[in-house]
């Protein structure tokens, strides 16, 4: 029976380019829908941007474009990464869309209807400086536990204690500086806790779809009986808070002015809109594709960070709203390099982009990722010798090197026709078997196994070539009688149609190098699907060299920081830019607003001034600054400037200096072009920290 399955990845954010981890979800669910198309299935396989958030909204207006310019740069690098690897998406679409205004809004509208939504007045932080609703991971302060500084508004990095954000102590807005001022406001949310949600999520979580499969991984569903308290009879589900205020880049809500959709709510909605407006573009049917009392599978990739939305909240949210449910949640785990655990924001050491363009054939990242997943939820590791050895050695060694000793035979000698000396009809049975338990494993998600299968029949294809030495028949040919010239011309027959079996089989692996196989020595004018591996062939043409083995110089390269950027001219300053630091460097530097509360001369020091300084801390601190040259002491009391708080306080001849005062000045000494004293703008206070 042919089904029709909708596909989609996660809905990667907006305000970064693809890292390796997305391409791995991809490169997962693409052999996956690979696969059941060669089998005759109709698969719509979508992705979208999901471009709604604070962090969007704040990153444009960091570089000082619109939210939709920042979504619209990132959106236009999608396609050479999903080219370059292969990633056969039907559509990708955007979460800022008119489709996923429509489905979203129409989605509360009916959760609003059911009677699931509440409004809750709830005090939360806000930003004076800023005017908006902080959320926690823009709150840092003291750890109310441990008293570590600068921690998160959630939890302590530190203690690993978790809190509240009105919880921290000396909070500020990592946004403004500014301290936050409790506020109150009205917000919508979604009532998880009502027991006709809680009673779905229960069936839901543990029953089956219609095709008598569970809906999720069995560690998956270990987890929500874990959330949904299932075990000890007691309702956990917390409703869920589903309204921002504005400021936010965000889907309006209905009938609320200056409120918006948070956007995990509408993200997933965008796996919908996408659809949609990819049925509009190929002319399908999308009501009837979402029908929940039609045939159409819907099947989820995500990663393990985001179990917690797509197994509770998006199913609840679309039972509830009278839509169709979720057929499948596939989950897979995160991928290290090297056993380096990446960071969601900034990636790996990988960076797909460079992958691509030092030339490294997007296939052997394919092979090697399909040779390390399987259906469960566990991290898989990229390493380099690893990575090498089984392209080289498996891919190369092993599966192409079958067609290069068999093909030239049969050119040279037999016009590239291929004949069998044996029973054919169960040669093909035993390839036609060998695909149906691949295919199986590859609609399990049982990648590694597939490929572990195999190249156990490439080892077995080699071994039978070598023992039947056709080398020494094709010696003697000259002289060979008819049955001798057969042994060879089925020798090298049978280990072909091996090699056609094998080539199909990983079609959903290594979509390219198949498709130049069917196309190539085969002569197929179409890409293979899943019963060509029980058809054995009848003629190859000659041979072409197929797949380039891995250059340890391209991995070097690919490890190899980004070439450094061109020696900058000398700036106006007298000397270049200094190396990069990390934000870390960065952070550890206290600067502070401090106040000039005296200035003085110092006897005997021809450059010094003496400043006593108020940081806000109850003392005055001693500094002393080389500003002579430039300011007369009365200039300088009162003015506010910027000290870096927590240098090591340094024994002069005059005494203690307690710190260090900022001024721009030429690097050298001997160009005078004057002493300029840092000031903030006004209102600042002594002691902010200046970050
Ligand atoms: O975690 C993430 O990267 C989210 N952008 C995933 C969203 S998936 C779906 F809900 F849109
Ligand atoms: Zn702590």
């Amino acid at each position: 029976m042919s089904r029709t399955i909708f596909v989609t990845t996660a809905l990667p954010y907006a305000n970064g380019s693809f890292h390796i981890g997305h391409i791995m979800e991809y490169i997962q669910a693409d052999i996956w829908v690979r696969s059941l198309r060669m089998a005759g299935h109709t698969v719509h396989f979508v992705c979208a941007d999901d471009t709604h958030g604070a962090p969007i909204m704040l990153k444009a207006e960091s570089e000082g474009i619109t939210p939709q310019q920042l979504v619209a740069r990132v959106a236009a690098e999608r396609p050479q990464y999903l080219r370059g690897f292969g990633i056969a998406f039907d559509h990708w679409h955007s979460t800022d869309s008119p489709e996923n205004i429509e489905l979203s809004q129409d989605i509360y509208r009916k959760l609003r209807a059911a009677g699931l939504i509440e409004t809750r007045c709830i005090e939360q932080f806000f930003d004076p400086v800023k005017g908006m609703f902080l959320p926690d991971r823009y709150i840092k302060g003291e750890c109310p536990k441990c008293h570590a500084k600068d921690q998160y508004g959630d939890a302590c990095e530190v203690c690993s204690s978790v809190y509240a954000p009105t919880d921290l102590i000396d909070p500020y807005s990592t946004i403004t500086g500014a301290r936050p001022v409790l506020k109150s406001s009205d917000h919508f949310f979604f009532k998880l806790s009502d027991p006709r949600c809680v009673a779905f999520l229960q069936d839901w979580t543990t029953g089956e779809n219609a095709r008598g499969t569970r809906r999720l991984q069995q560690e998956v569903l270990a987890k929500t009986r874990e959330w949904l308290g299932k075990d000890d009879g007691e309702a956990k589900l917390g409703d869920w808070d589903i309204s921002r205020d504005a400021p936010y880049f965000g889907i309006e809500i209905p009938d609320a002015p200056g409120k918006y959709f948070y956007v995990w709510l509408d993200a997933p909605v965008g796996y919908l809109a996408a659809l949609k407006a990819y049925c509009s573009i190929a002319g399908l049917d999308y009501d009837a594709l979402v029908d929940p009392a039609g045939t159409t599978e819907q099947v989820h990739f995500i990663g393990k960070d985001i179990v917690y939305f797509h197994a509770l909240f998006w199913p609840a949210t679309l039972k509830f709203s009278g839509r169709k449910t979720p057929d499948q949640i596939n989950v897979h785990g995160f991928i290290t390099v090297s056993g380096e655990k990446m960071s969601k924001s900034r990636g790996t050491g990988i960076s797909p982009l460079r992958y691509l363009e030092i030339g490294m054939n997007a296939e052997w990242l394919r092979y090697y990722i399909a040779a390390k997943l399987n259906s469960h939820v566990e991290d898989i590791d990229f390493n380099p010798d690893d990575f090498m050895a089984r392209v080289n050695s498996d891919l190369v060694g092993k599966y192409v090197n079958i067609a290069s000793r068999a093909a030239n035979f049969i050119s040279k000698y037999f016009e590239g026709e291929l004949r069998y000396t044996a029973d054919t009809t169960a040669l093909a049975a035993v390839w036609t078997q060998a695909a149906d338990r691949v295919r199986a494993d590859i609609e399990a998600r049982e990648y590694a196994r597939a490929i572990r299968d195999i190249m156990a029949m490439a080892d077995r294809i080699n071994q039978a070539f070598d023992a039947a030495q056709p080398w020494l028949i094709a010696k003697g040919l000259a002289n060979a009688d008819a049955a001798q010239r057969g042994a060879l011309q089925d020798i090298c027959s049978t280990a072909l149609a091996g090699f056609k079996a094998m080539s199909v089989m990983l079609a959903p692996i290594l979509p390219q190098l198949s498709a130049r196989v069917a196309g190539e020595l085969f002569g197929l004018d179409r890409p293979f699907v899943w019963s060509d591996a029980g058809v054995l062939p009848t003629r190859i043409n000659p041979f072409k060299h197929l797949m380039q083995r891995v250059d340890p110089d391209m991995l070097d390269a690919l490890f190899e920081p980004p070439a450094a950027p061109p020696e900058p001219a000398l700036v106006p300053g007298g000397e270049p830019i200094a190396d990069t630091i990390g934000i870390e460097d960065f952070s550890r530097i206290d600067l502070r607003i401090a106040r000039i509360v005296n200035c003085e001369h110092v006897e005997g020091a021809a450059k010094l001034l003496r400043l006593t300084l108020d940081v806000g801390e109850g003392r005055h601190r001693n500094v002393f600054s080389g500003i002579k040259s430039a300011f007369q002491p009365e200039q300088l009391i009162g003015r506010l400037t910027v000290m870096v708080a927590n240098l090591a306080p340094r024994k002069m001849k005059f005494g203690v200096s307690e710190g260090m005062v900022l001024a721009a000045s030429h690097a050298d000494d001997a160009v005078d072009t004057g002493i300029y004293l840092l000031s903030p703008d006004s209102g600042a206070q002594p002691g902010m920290r200046v970050r």
